[in-house]
């Protein structure tokens, strides 16, 4: 981590002037007008109507639920049981490591070409933008992933914090997946059988305030190269995130104590792109921090990837070749975001 690339650095020294590695080339810059006024939010699941509900309230939420999938590839979650108290948790223990001095936070820098550790993932060259935002990412499950030596031992509570989200959140992941596969009419289990031990990583994303929001990006637009993403968003903070909705960005308002899922790479590739993984990105905020958790969640190395033969007819061709679900991860990991560029592995 260069000193000068650290954004929380940077912004203390409030620069007037932002370095030219984050200014964003005109066609990338983000227009900071209002939301068009026929954008609509994203769609919200009542989770506990699928989980708890009559049979007439899963019904209707799951066709919500497939509806949401097909139409917006990104939904909200409400009353999705994981106590508030542990997201409460989870943020604070984020925001005071953000919080720590350079020097410790440095213990655990990303090293260069890996993507777990406290740094920018996916900068790949010395001429390649940067983001406006601090990450530190984890890979949590399976225990083979793990790189103990980057759990941080401050703040105290961190990793066993991390370890309880990680859980509840992977049950979460579990259940929508057993409901987007009823939705789509095949086994509440096919997907739970078919990713094996399945693979969990964190990121947790710090965006500074930015005295030019219109020049830099907080995140790179990107899809993601998870078959489910859940991401929490900090209380009080700006918004920011903004998904690519009919060839515009949408900003997501977060409904306070939601989660915010969306459909991965893996998914679209395996519905045949019936369900789409939407590109999104991050703007920042003049004077406000923003803080976001995210939960990859992603099938196994080992298996082969493809479009399910169930979603596959002489009216929806083949869309996708099968590969390798880990090196599809390599290809991700290894190339820098870059809008749905990643998914043409798959074609
Ligand atoms: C992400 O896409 O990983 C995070 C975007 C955000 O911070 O909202
Ligand atoms: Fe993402």
């Amino acid at each position: 981590v260069g000193h000068i690339d650290d954004v929380q650095e940077l912004r203390k020294t409030k620069p007037t002037i932002i370095p030219d590695r984050f200014v964003r080339d005109m066609a990338e810059r983000p227009t900071l007008a209002p939301a068009m006024p026929c954008s609509s939010d994203i769609p919200t699941i009542n989770f506990s109507k699928l989980s708890k509900g009559s049979k007439d309230e899963l019904e209707s939420e799951s066709s919500q639920l497939a509806a949401a999938c097909e139409n917006w590839g990104f939904f909200q979650v409400i009353n999705h049981g994981i106590d508030l108290s542990l997201l409460e948790s989870i943020e604070k223990v984020t925001k005071d490591f953000f919080m720590l001095p350079l020097e410790e936070k440095k213990k655990y820098a990303m090293a260069p070409g890996t993507v777990q550790g406290y740094g920018q993932a996916f900068v790949l060259s010395e001429d390649q933008k940067l983001d406006w935002c601090n990450m530190f990412a984890l890979g949590v499950e399976p225990n083979f992933i793990r790189n103990p030596m980057l759990w941080p031992t401050e703040p105290e509570k961190f990793s066993g914090t991390v370890e309880v989200y990680s859980k509840e959140v992977r049950k979460l992941c579990q259940n929508l997946l057993k409901y987007i596969a009823m939705g789509l009419g095949l086994k509440g289990d096919v997907f739970e059988k078919m990713f094996g031990e399945t693979v969990q990583a964190i990121r947790m994303n710090y965006y500074p305030p930015c005295s030019r929001p219109d020049l830099v990006l907080g995140l790179s637009p990107h899809s993601d190269g998870s078959a489910l993403t859940v991401l929490q968003q900090g209380k009080d903070t700006s918004v920011g995130l903004q998904i690519l909705k009919d060839d515009r960005w949408v900003p997501v308002k977060p409904i306070p104590n939601a989660l915010i899922i969306n459909i991965g790479d893996t998914i679209e590739v395996l519905t045949n792109g019936k369900y789409k993984s939407v590109e999104h990105r991050a703007v920042t905020h003049k004077e406000k921090d923003r803080l976001s958790i995210v939960t990859f969640y992603a099938p196994s190395y080992e298996i082969e990837l493809g479009p399910m033969e169930e979603l596959v007819d002489e009216n929806n061709p083949c869309k996708y070749r099968r590969y390798n679900h880990g090196e599809y991860s390599k290809h991700y990991v290894t190339n820098k975001l870059q809008g749905k560029k990643t998914l043409e592995f798959a074609k």
